[in-house]
């Protein structure tokens, strides 16, 4: 099957075109064109994503990114277009909506709306021979979300537990803000706390883990944040190994309850779940990855999945084999006619 996909939810625009063909637990993926442009630059400035500015900006980078993949492709031969509907900021979502919509009309194809959560959740089966096994337990960790999901089947997908106030990667980009580092701060922290850690720095404090013993899946990051920047009013230090420090214990407590709440999830399903499939921007975090391994260490029978790199952030890529999946369970998707509506809380 031959997919145009176009991701829009936040601040990255990206098109792909890939053919898909055989079974989903273990597709053959050919990227035939696959484009990203990042709007990071230009967000900088504010400290954050505004909607307006970045439905401004995906209506500039769409046609271009269009030609650009249709001219790696070398075809503009497809069987369907996948958007993301959600979730994420609507305006920026419409602006994907808006442009596939059209091209649909023009090629006479089918576009179907896609969750942007279950594209980070199928990233993972990019990149590699291995064959995915069901049931799964992901753990999507992003700038909006930090949840963790019961993947019984394809297409089947239940919230264990989630976040009942900031995301995971919210947190990392607020105290990569506190510490004076430009958004996105995430994988700035994770250097620096990689240079505490070189440093084998003592420290001799230590952040709160959030909801650690709550006895449910639930996160909470909020907490996390301001203990951290009431720490910094206490001390007054601007110097760089304080900072490096100041960025470790935050990733040490951050880390440790996705990892924890991780294994509380698969000591509860009782030996069901077969892989740990990871997804969203913080994925590409080496402290969880490093954690998230030895603590899988403990239930030999689970494989862990990561994405690739370039996979873990926003991409169109996975929206593409996340359409691919939903088609091959649906195959009446591709006569629908529906209009597709922008919804940011969409939920799995
Ligand atoms: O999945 P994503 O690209 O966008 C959303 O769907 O939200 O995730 C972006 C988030 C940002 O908060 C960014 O700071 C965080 O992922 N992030 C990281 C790292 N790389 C990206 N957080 C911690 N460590 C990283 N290495
Ligand atoms: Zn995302």
């Amino acid at each position: 099957m031959k997919i145009l996909s176009i991701e829009t939810s936040c601040d990255e625009t990206a098109v792909a075109l890939l053919d898909i063909t055989g079974p989903l637990e273990k597709p053959e993926i050919k990227v035939l064109g696959n484009t990203l442009l990042s709007q990071v630059p230009l967000h900088e400035q504010y400290g954050g994503v505004f909607p307006m500015l970045a439905k401004r900006e995906h209506e500039k980078n769409l046609p271009v990114l269009l030609e650009q993949t249709l001219k790696q492709a070398g075809s503009e031969d497809v069987d369907f277009i996948a958007v993301t509907a959600g979730p994420g900021l609507e305006p920026a979502l419409w602006a994907g909506i808006t442009f596939a919509e059209e091209l649909g009309k023009k090629w006479q194809k089918p576009v179907i709306p896609t969750n942007h959560m279950t594209g980070h959740i199928w990233s993972v089966l990019y990149g590699t021979d291995a064959p995915l096994a069901l049931p799964a337990l992901a753990l999507l960790v992003s700038g909006g979300h930090t949840e963790l999901v019961l993947v019984k089947d394809f297409g089947d997908y239940r919230i264990l537990g989630a976040t009942l106030d900031d995301a995971v990667g919210e947190a990392f980009d607020k105290v990569a803000r506190m510490l004076g580092l430009h958004y996105p701060g995430g994988p700035k922290i994770s250097l620096m706390a990689g240079k505490s850690r070189e440093r084998k720095a003592e420290l001799d404090f230590k952040f709160p883990r959030p909801m650690l013993n709550s006895g449910n899946l639930n996160f909470s990051y909020s907490g996390l944040k301001t203990a951290v920047l009431y720490k910094l009013k206490a001390d007054g230090r601007e110097d760089e190994e304080y900072k490096e420090d100041i960025a470790r214990a935050f990733e040490d407590a951050a880390v440790e309850v996705l990892v924890e709440k991780t294994r509380k999830a698969l000591a509860d399903e009782e030996g069901d779940v077969k892989t740990l499939i990871v997804g969203g921007g913080v994925a590409s975090n080496k402290h969880l990855s490093a954690e998230l391994e030895k603590m899988i260490g403990d239930f030999p029978a689970v494989t862990l999945r990561m994405p690739e790199r370039s996979l873990a952030t926003d991409n169109a890529l996975m929206i593409g084999i996340a359409a691919y999946v939903q088609v091959s369970k649906d195959p009446s998707l591709l006569d629908g006619k529906a209009k597709i509506l922008a919804r940011g809380n969409l939920s799995l």
